[in-house]
């Protein structure tokens, strides 16, 4: 009786361990194709190799278009049931947030910005930090980056903006000359630059750094009533950021060293946690601040508006598959719950036309019923057919004939508002029109962040800005002394002495900084006027 046991556990296990086509065919032979003879040539009928090199040849998906770069992990997001020293139902009504101790199934994806996939994670980058929460409502994402702000402030700029912080579409060559050419023409982003250029653009890990949401959001309650929000997360591991120098000393050895470190911080159970924190003020235009709420190049003081603590977030267990659980995640700014709303922010509203926008074009037309992305709330659609789909007969609602809505006689149904009470903002009639906001204040901010850095990292600050300055056009040299010397006296002073310095010490080396391209003798790409 126990050899028989035993018997069958091992044929079992043979099982298990046999190797299979996608067809579930037992694979016999997986090293040599099918030939005449054993020289070959090879022959049409080798249905198993054609499927396995057909199907290696289709691996890849097309890299994210920014943020390509990155790793992720699960867990999940668990309540305090407060929101500071308020229920968290006087300000939003999303299900997520209410009761003490509730868990919320959530991904994180951290990446770096604009490199391509496979990039060093020391790259001088801001990061971002997205997650998106499995609530019981269905899916809500918060796709966010660690430097709390951003360099510009409309969606229209983003793709010139990214242009110019990618490689040189001529010698595929990332220079941040074209970067500092964009950016001295957009004085809105001077205060990202004050901190991306800082150690605060190169974290340590994807462990020890922020994130936040960046872009101003909407609660609602359950009156209807609502109020603007920011989100913040704040690592529980505290925050350390690399010197240039650490960072190159890292780079020349590994080139993953914060996917590494996540993963194995996850594997040994040494598991990452951040505190999620909110900011909130009263709906409206708040005409007594210096800034605009929605300027996403702002931060909102914390003296006016103390974060507040909602709970507390656990990574504490590692995709087995990248590809299938990382790579074709799908993060959006439309995603929300009832509950939650967006702010007439424009970079908002551009940012959420274009993620679902690229992940129909970067995964497909059913990016949303992969596993990874599908809400493990109920799903009843009458969204179906496209390539890969897998609609399933509960998510027709029971009724395989009614694929539209309304019907007299079954088919799906929309929910009820009743017990929802809607939200209604409300419009003063205005012109249409293209305009930049009024408050810009591109600078006021730029300078308090300056002053509020450690002198150790203003001393980072100044040598990198001083570095990649130094090889810039001279317009653009002078055009970034004026930005930072409108955010600060002292900051422009000292950028300003450390390019001549570089200037000097690139000239005795004759260095040849020339750009990509440009023929010799001739000074500026730029032309001379
Ligand atoms: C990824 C567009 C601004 C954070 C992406 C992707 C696009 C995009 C197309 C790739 C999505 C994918 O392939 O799945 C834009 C546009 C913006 C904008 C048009 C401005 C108008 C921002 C800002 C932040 C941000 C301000 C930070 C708050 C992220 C993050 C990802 C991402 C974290 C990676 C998501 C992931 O891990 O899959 N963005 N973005 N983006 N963006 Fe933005």
């Amino acid at each position: 009786m126990a050899e028989d046991k035993k018997m069958n556990a091992s044929n079992e296990q043979a099982e298990r361990e046999t190797i299979t086509t996608r067809q579930g065919h037992p694979v016999t032979d997986n090293q040599n194709i099918k030939t005449l003879g054993n020289r070959g040539p090879a022959m049409m009928e080798n249905y198993h190799f054609i499927e396995k090199m057909s199907h290696f040849d289709r691996e890849e998906v097309p890299e994210r278009v920014v943020h390509a770069r990155g790793t992720g992990a699960l867990g999940y997001f668990e309540t305090y049931g407060k929101v500071g020293n308020e229920p968290p139902e006087k300000y939003t009504r999303a299900k997520v947030f209410q009761g003490k101790g509730k868990k919320t199934p959530v991904l994180v994806r951290f990446s770096t910005v604009a490199g391509s996939k496979d990039v060093p994670e020391t790259d001088r980058d801001p990061r971002g930090f997205a997650v998106k929460f499995y609530t019981e409502d269905g899916n809500w994402d918060l796709v966010g980056n660690n430097l709390k702000i951003f360099f510009i402030r409309d969606a229209m700029k983003f793709p010139d903006m990214i242009h110019a912080f990618k490689a040189d579409p001529a010698s595929n060559v990332p220079d941040p000359r074209r970067m500092f050419d964009f950016v001295s023409r957009s004085p809105e982003a001077t205060h990202m630059i004050t901190f991306l250029f800082s150690p605060w653009g190169r974290p340590a890990t994807y462990r020890h750094m922020q994130g936040s949401g960046v872009n101003t959001y909407k609660w609602i309650n359950d009156k209807g009533e609502a109020f603007l929000v920011k989100y913040h997360w704040e690592p529980k591991q505290g925050i350390r950021n690399l010197t240039t120098k650490e960072a190159q000393e890292i780079q020349a050895k590994n080139h993953s060293h914060a996917t590494q470190d996540l993963y194995e911080a996850i594997e040994r159970g040494d598991y990452p946690e951040w505190e999620l924190y909110v900011q909130l003020m009263e709906d409206g235009d708040h005409p007594e601040l210096d800034f605009d709420p929605l300027d996403d190049t702002k931060l909102w003081p914390e003296d006016k508006f103390p974060w507040l603590p909602v709970g507390k977030m656990v990574l504490n267990e590692n995709p087995t598959d990248f590809h299938t659980q990382i790579e074709q995640a799908a993060f959006g700014t439309g995603v929300l719950v009832d509950g939650m709303d967006f702010s007439d922010d424009k970079m908002l509203q551009g940012r959420t036309f274009s993620y679902s926008d690229t992940q129909r074009y970067r995964i497909g037309a059913n990016y949303l019923q992969l596993p990874t992305n599908a809400p493990k709330a109920k799903v009843r659609t009458n969204q179906a057919r496209g390539m890969m789909s897998m609609r399933t007969p509960e998510e027709a609602g029971g009724n395989p004939h009614i694929n539209y809505e309304p019907s007299m006689v079954g088919g799906l149904r929309e929910a009820s508002k009743e017990d929802r009470p809607q939200y209604r903002p409300h419009y003063d009639a205005a012109d249409v029109m293209s305009q930049p906001i009024d408050r810009t204040n591109n600078y006021g901010q730029a300078g308090e962040t300056y002053r509020a850095f450690e002198e150790w990292e203003r001393e980072e600050l100044i040598s990198n800005l001083s570095d990649v300055l130094a090889i810039c056009d001279p317009r653009i040299q002078e055009a970034m002394v004026q930005h930072f010397t409108k955010a600060d006296e002292d900051y422009g002073r000292r950028v300003k002495e450390g390019i001549d310095a570089k200037m000097k010490e690139l000239e005795a080396q004759g260095a040849d900084e020339r750009l990509p391209g440009q023929e010799a003798g001739v000074k500026s790409k730029y032309g001379e006027g």
